[in-house]
Protein backbone atom coordinates (compact mmCIF):
# COMPACT_ATOMS: atom_id res chain seq x y z
CA UNK A 1 0.00 0.00 0.00
CA UNK A 2 1.54 3.66 -0.87
CA UNK A 3 0.85 6.02 1.64
CA UNK A 4 0.44 10.01 0.07
CA UNK A 5 0.34 13.05 2.05
CA UNK A 6 0.23 15.57 -0.74
CA UNK A 7 -1.88 16.14 -3.63
CA UNK A 8 0.65 16.79 -6.18
CA UNK A 9 1.63 13.34 -5.35
CA UNK A 10 -1.68 11.99 -5.46
CA UNK A 11 -2.64 13.32 -8.59
CA UNK A 12 1.26 11.76 -10.13
CA UNK A 13 0.71 8.08 -9.42
CA UNK A 14 -3.28 7.81 -10.16
CA UNK A 15 -1.99 9.32 -13.08
CA UNK A 16 -1.67 5.78 -14.15
CA UNK A 17 -4.54 4.70 -13.88
CA UNK A 18 -8.34 4.69 -15.45
CA UNK A 19 -11.07 4.02 -12.79
CA UNK A 20 -9.88 4.73 -9.10
CA UNK A 21 -12.83 3.24 -6.72
CA UNK A 22 -12.53 5.64 -3.30
CA UNK A 23 -14.03 5.01 0.06
CA UNK A 24 -13.16 8.27 2.43
CA UNK A 25 -13.27 8.12 6.21
CA UNK A 26 -11.98 10.41 9.06
CA UNK A 27 -9.55 7.29 10.25
CA UNK A 28 -10.01 5.26 14.06
CA UNK A 29 -11.26 2.35 11.32
CA UNK A 30 -13.37 -0.64 12.25
CA UNK A 31 -14.77 -3.67 10.09
CA UNK A 32 -17.50 -1.04 8.77
CA UNK A 33 -14.89 0.73 6.88
CA UNK A 34 -13.13 -2.11 5.97
CA UNK A 35 -16.32 -4.01 4.19
CA UNK A 36 -16.99 -0.77 2.49
CA UNK A 37 -13.28 -0.77 0.82
CA UNK A 38 -13.50 -4.57 0.01
CA UNK A 39 -16.93 -3.70 -1.88
CA UNK A 40 -15.45 -0.79 -3.20
CA UNK A 41 -11.97 -2.80 -4.51
CA UNK A 42 -13.47 -4.67 -7.58
CA UNK A 43 -15.51 -1.53 -9.02
CA UNK A 44 -11.93 0.05 -10.13
CA UNK A 45 -8.44 -0.75 -11.21
CA UNK A 46 -7.17 0.93 -7.94
CA UNK A 47 -8.25 1.55 -4.52
CA UNK A 48 -7.91 4.65 -2.79
CA UNK A 49 -8.83 5.17 1.04
CA UNK A 50 -8.60 9.02 2.73
CA UNK A 51 -7.98 9.30 6.18
CA UNK A 52 -8.48 12.90 7.11
CA UNK A 53 -10.20 14.55 10.21
CA UNK A 54 -12.29 16.92 8.67
CA UNK A 55 -12.74 20.00 11.06
CA UNK A 56 -15.39 21.79 8.94
CA UNK A 57 -17.76 18.96 10.12
CA UNK A 58 -17.63 19.46 13.43
CA UNK A 59 -19.26 21.91 15.96
CA UNK A 60 -17.40 23.93 18.18
CA UNK A 61 -18.78 21.81 21.15
CA UNK A 62 -17.99 18.48 19.33
CA UNK A 63 -15.40 16.28 19.85
CA UNK A 64 -12.89 17.63 16.52
CA UNK A 65 -9.56 17.33 19.03
CA UNK A 66 -11.03 14.33 21.00
CA UNK A 67 -11.75 12.44 18.04
CA UNK A 68 -9.65 8.94 17.79
CA UNK A 69 -6.86 8.74 15.91
CA UNK A 70 -5.09 5.72 15.25
CA UNK A 71 -2.93 6.10 12.41
CA UNK A 72 -0.70 2.55 12.69
CA UNK A 73 -3.60 0.78 13.37
CA UNK A 74 -5.41 2.16 10.38
CA UNK A 75 -2.34 1.57 8.44
CA UNK A 76 -2.51 -2.03 8.64
CA UNK A 77 -6.33 -2.72 8.28
CA UNK A 78 -6.08 -1.03 5.32
CA UNK A 79 -3.66 -2.59 3.87
CA UNK A 80 -4.87 -6.10 4.83
CA UNK A 81 -8.31 -5.18 3.50
CA UNK A 82 -6.76 -4.81 -0.38
CA UNK A 83 -6.15 -1.06 -0.35
CA UNK A 84 -3.54 0.25 -2.56
CA UNK A 85 -3.24 4.14 -2.07
CA UNK A 86 -4.09 5.67 1.22
CA UNK A 87 -4.30 9.47 0.59
CA UNK A 88 -3.71 11.12 4.16
CA UNK A 89 -3.37 14.38 4.07
CA UNK A 90 -2.08 16.98 6.94
CA UNK A 91 -4.83 19.99 7.26
CA UNK A 92 -2.46 22.68 5.91
CA UNK A 93 -2.08 20.37 2.74
CA UNK A 94 -5.85 20.43 2.31
CA UNK A 95 -6.97 23.12 3.78
CA UNK A 96 -3.70 25.61 3.01
CA UNK A 97 -6.27 29.14 3.51
CA UNK A 98 -9.52 29.26 5.01
CA UNK A 99 -11.64 27.67 3.07
CA UNK A 100 -13.87 30.04 2.05
CA UNK A 101 -15.55 28.46 -0.78
CA UNK A 102 -17.96 26.13 0.38
CA UNK A 103 -21.00 23.60 -0.80
CA UNK A 104 -24.23 24.36 0.43
CA UNK A 105 -26.82 21.28 -0.21
CA UNK A 106 -30.20 22.51 -0.48
CA UNK A 107 -32.12 23.14 2.94
CA UNK A 108 -35.08 20.20 1.86
CA UNK A 109 -31.80 17.86 2.49
CA UNK A 110 -29.66 19.06 4.93
CA UNK A 111 -31.66 21.13 7.56
CA UNK A 112 -33.67 18.40 8.86
CA UNK A 113 -32.29 15.02 11.21
CA UNK A 114 -28.64 15.64 11.43
CA UNK A 115 -28.45 18.48 9.25
CA UNK A 116 -30.81 19.94 12.05
CA UNK A 117 -29.23 18.71 15.05
CA UNK A 118 -25.95 19.68 13.87
CA UNK A 119 -26.10 22.98 12.01
CA UNK A 120 -23.45 23.28 9.24
CA UNK A 121 -22.59 19.17 9.34
CA UNK A 122 -23.49 18.79 5.56
CA UNK A 123 -21.65 21.75 4.84
CA UNK A 124 -18.58 20.71 6.21
CA UNK A 125 -18.84 17.00 4.51
CA UNK A 126 -20.33 18.03 1.07
CA UNK A 127 -17.26 20.51 1.01
CA UNK A 128 -14.70 17.92 1.85
CA UNK A 129 -15.90 14.91 0.15
CA UNK A 130 -15.64 17.86 -3.07
CA UNK A 131 -12.31 18.82 -2.13
CA UNK A 132 -11.42 14.86 -2.05
CA UNK A 133 -13.45 13.77 -5.02
CA UNK A 134 -11.10 16.81 -7.36
CA UNK A 135 -8.16 15.56 -5.56
CA UNK A 136 -8.67 11.30 -6.26
CA UNK A 137 -10.88 11.64 -9.09
CA UNK A 138 -12.39 8.54 -8.86
CA UNK A 139 -15.21 7.03 -11.26
CA UNK A 140 -16.64 5.41 -8.25
CA UNK A 141 -17.16 6.21 -4.74
CA UNK A 142 -18.55 3.76 -1.70
CA UNK A 143 -20.32 5.51 1.67
CA UNK A 144 -21.86 3.31 4.21
CA UNK A 145 -25.67 3.51 4.72
CA UNK A 146 -24.67 3.79 8.40
CA UNK A 147 -24.65 7.96 7.19
CA UNK A 148 -27.52 7.30 5.43
CA UNK A 149 -28.48 10.74 4.93
CA UNK A 150 -25.04 11.62 4.27
CA UNK A 151 -25.23 8.95 1.57
CA UNK A 152 -28.38 10.71 -0.05
CA UNK A 153 -26.69 14.25 0.34
CA UNK A 154 -23.37 12.95 -1.48
CA UNK A 155 -25.19 11.50 -4.20
CA UNK A 156 -27.58 14.37 -4.77
CA UNK A 157 -24.71 16.39 -4.64
CA UNK A 158 -23.12 14.24 -7.07
CA UNK A 159 -25.86 14.22 -9.24
CA UNK A 160 -26.29 18.16 -8.94
CA UNK A 161 -22.75 18.91 -10.17
CA UNK A 162 -22.80 16.19 -12.55
CA UNK A 163 -19.54 14.26 -11.38
CA UNK A 164 -18.30 11.42 -13.37
CA UNK A 165 -18.61 9.48 -9.90
CA UNK A 166 -20.75 6.52 -9.23
CA UNK A 167 -21.64 7.34 -5.64
CA UNK A 168 -22.77 3.42 -4.31
CA UNK A 169 -23.95 2.26 -0.84
CA UNK A 170 -22.61 0.39 1.22
CA UNK A 171 -24.63 -1.72 3.97
CA UNK A 172 -24.02 -1.02 8.06
CA UNK A 173 -22.27 -3.53 9.82
CA UNK A 174 -23.03 -4.32 13.12
CA UNK A 175 -21.53 -6.00 16.25
CA UNK A 176 -23.06 -9.15 17.04
CA UNK A 177 -25.82 -7.86 19.31
CA UNK A 178 -26.84 -5.42 16.55
CA UNK A 179 -25.15 -1.89 17.66
CA UNK A 180 -23.81 -0.56 14.06
CA UNK A 181 -20.26 -0.33 14.36
CA UNK A 182 -19.00 3.21 14.83
CA UNK A 183 -15.70 4.98 15.78
CA UNK A 184 -17.81 6.64 18.54
CA UNK A 185 -18.54 3.45 19.87
CA UNK A 186 -15.23 3.33 21.55
CA UNK A 187 -16.28 6.14 23.63
CA UNK A 188 -18.87 4.31 25.65
CA UNK A 189 -18.02 2.68 28.67
CA UNK A 190 -18.52 -0.98 29.70
CA UNK A 191 -22.34 -0.62 31.05
CA UNK A 192 -23.23 2.20 28.13
CA UNK A 193 -22.23 -0.36 25.87
CA UNK A 194 -24.12 -2.94 26.62
CA UNK A 195 -27.00 -0.13 26.85
CA UNK A 196 -26.22 0.72 23.19
CA UNK A 197 -27.67 -1.74 21.52
CA UNK A 198 -31.19 -0.48 22.44
CA UNK A 199 -31.04 1.88 19.79
CA UNK A 200 -31.20 -0.48 17.52
CA UNK A 201 -33.81 -2.29 19.03
CA UNK A 202 -36.07 0.25 19.19
CA UNK A 203 -35.55 0.87 15.43
CA UNK A 204 -35.97 -2.78 14.74
CA UNK A 205 -39.62 -2.75 17.03
CA UNK A 206 -40.76 0.62 14.46
CA UNK A 207 -39.71 -1.34 11.79
CA UNK A 208 -41.61 -4.08 13.05
CA UNK A 209 -44.52 -2.55 13.78
CA UNK A 210 -45.07 -0.81 10.51
CA UNK A 211 -44.50 -4.43 8.96
CA UNK A 212 -47.66 -5.22 11.30
CA UNK A 213 -49.85 -2.11 9.83
CA UNK A 214 -49.03 0.16 12.04
CA UNK A 215 -49.83 3.93 10.22
CA UNK A 216 -50.03 6.17 13.16
CA UNK A 217 -46.39 7.67 13.13
CA UNK A 218 -46.79 10.16 15.39
CA UNK A 219 -47.27 7.69 18.14
CA UNK A 220 -44.69 5.42 17.20
CA UNK A 221 -42.40 7.98 17.17
CA UNK A 222 -43.66 9.18 20.64
CA UNK A 223 -43.34 5.39 21.81
CA UNK A 224 -39.62 5.19 21.07
CA UNK A 225 -38.44 8.36 22.54
CA UNK A 226 -40.33 7.74 25.26
CA UNK A 227 -38.88 4.21 25.33
CA UNK A 228 -35.26 5.16 25.03
CA UNK A 229 -35.70 8.26 27.61
CA UNK A 230 -36.88 5.90 29.99
CA UNK A 231 -33.63 4.20 29.62
CA UNK A 232 -31.18 6.82 30.55
CA UNK A 233 -30.86 8.42 26.73
CA UNK A 234 -31.48 11.96 25.19
CA UNK A 235 -32.67 10.68 22.12
CA UNK A 236 -32.41 13.88 19.05
CA UNK A 237 -35.05 12.03 16.88
CA UNK A 238 -36.50 8.64 16.28
CA UNK A 239 -38.91 8.87 13.10
CA UNK A 240 -40.28 7.42 10.34
CA UNK A 241 -39.30 8.80 6.92
CA UNK A 242 -39.45 7.93 3.17
CA UNK A 243 -36.59 6.93 1.56
CA UNK A 244 -36.59 8.88 -1.40
CA UNK A 245 -36.63 12.36 0.35
CA UNK A 246 -36.10 11.90 4.14
CA UNK A 247 -38.95 13.89 4.64
CA UNK A 248 -42.47 12.51 7.01
CA UNK A 249 -44.79 10.23 4.70
CA UNK A 250 -48.46 11.12 4.58
CA UNK A 251 -50.63 8.83 7.36
CA UNK A 252 -52.34 7.46 4.21
CA UNK A 253 -49.67 6.71 1.88
CA UNK A 254 -47.89 4.78 4.92
CA UNK A 255 -49.37 1.20 3.63
CA UNK A 256 -48.02 1.53 0.18
CA UNK A 257 -44.76 2.83 1.46
CA UNK A 258 -44.39 0.02 3.69
CA UNK A 259 -45.13 -2.57 1.24
CA UNK A 260 -43.54 -1.16 -1.56
CA UNK A 261 -40.46 -0.93 0.50
CA UNK A 262 -40.47 3.61 0.63
CA UNK A 263 -39.84 3.84 4.05
CA UNK A 264 -36.71 4.18 6.22
CA UNK A 265 -36.82 4.39 10.58
CA UNK A 266 -33.55 6.85 11.57
CA UNK A 267 -32.26 7.62 14.88
CA UNK A 268 -29.85 9.40 16.78
CA UNK A 269 -29.68 9.34 20.33
CA UNK A 270 -26.96 10.20 22.96
CA UNK A 271 -25.72 8.11 25.53
CA UNK A 272 -24.04 9.26 28.56
CA UNK A 273 -21.74 12.08 26.71
CA UNK A 274 -21.83 9.37 23.50
CA UNK A 275 -24.22 10.20 20.28
CA UNK A 276 -24.91 7.44 18.42
CA UNK A 277 -26.95 7.28 15.23
CA UNK A 278 -28.25 4.31 13.22
CA UNK A 279 -31.02 3.47 10.51
CA UNK A 280 -33.24 0.51 9.03
CA UNK A 281 -34.48 0.27 5.80
CA UNK A 282 -38.75 -0.83 6.41
P1 LIG B 1 -16.37 8.11 8.91
O1 LIG B 1 -17.30 8.33 10.05
O2 LIG B 1 -14.95 7.73 9.20
O3 LIG B 1 -17.00 7.04 7.97
C1 LIG B 1 -16.38 6.70 6.75
C2 LIG B 1 -17.35 5.84 5.96
O4 LIG B 1 -17.61 4.63 6.68
C3 LIG B 1 -18.72 6.54 5.77
O5 LIG B 1 -19.17 6.31 4.45
C4 LIG B 1 -19.59 5.82 6.79
O6 LIG B 1 -20.96 5.82 6.44
C5 LIG B 1 -19.00 4.42 6.75
N1 LIG B 1 -19.35 3.62 7.94
C6 LIG B 1 -19.26 4.01 9.24
N2 LIG B 1 -19.71 3.02 10.05
C7 LIG B 1 -20.08 1.99 9.26
C8 LIG B 1 -20.64 0.68 9.49
N3 LIG B 1 -20.89 0.24 10.73
N4 LIG B 1 -20.91 -0.11 8.42
C9 LIG B 1 -20.65 0.34 7.15
N5 LIG B 1 -20.13 1.56 6.87
C10 LIG B 1 -19.86 2.38 7.90
O7 LIG B 1 -18.44 9.57 7.32
C11 LIG B 1 -17.35 10.10 7.46
O8 LIG B 1 -16.27 9.47 8.04
C12 LIG B 1 -17.07 11.52 7.00
O9 LIG B 1 -18.24 12.28 7.08
C13 LIG B 1 -16.49 11.59 5.56
C14 LIG B 1 -17.48 11.06 4.53
C15 LIG B 1 -15.16 10.82 5.47
C16 LIG B 1 -16.19 13.08 5.20
O10 LIG B 1 -15.32 13.64 6.12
Amino acid sequence: MKIIKTITELRDHLSHFKRPAFVPTMGNLHEGHLTLVRQAKPLGDVLVASIFVNRLQFLPHEDFDTYPRTWEADCAALEAAGCDVLFAPTEKELYPEPQGFKVHPPVELSDLLEGHFRPGFFVGVCTVVLKLFNCVQPRVAVFGQKDYQQLMVIRRMAQQFALPIDVIGGATLRAADGLALSSRNNYLSPGDRAEAVHLSQALKAMAQALREGAVDISALERQAMTHLTARGWQPDYLVVRRRADLQPPATGDIPELTHNQGLVVLGAARLGATRLIDNLEV
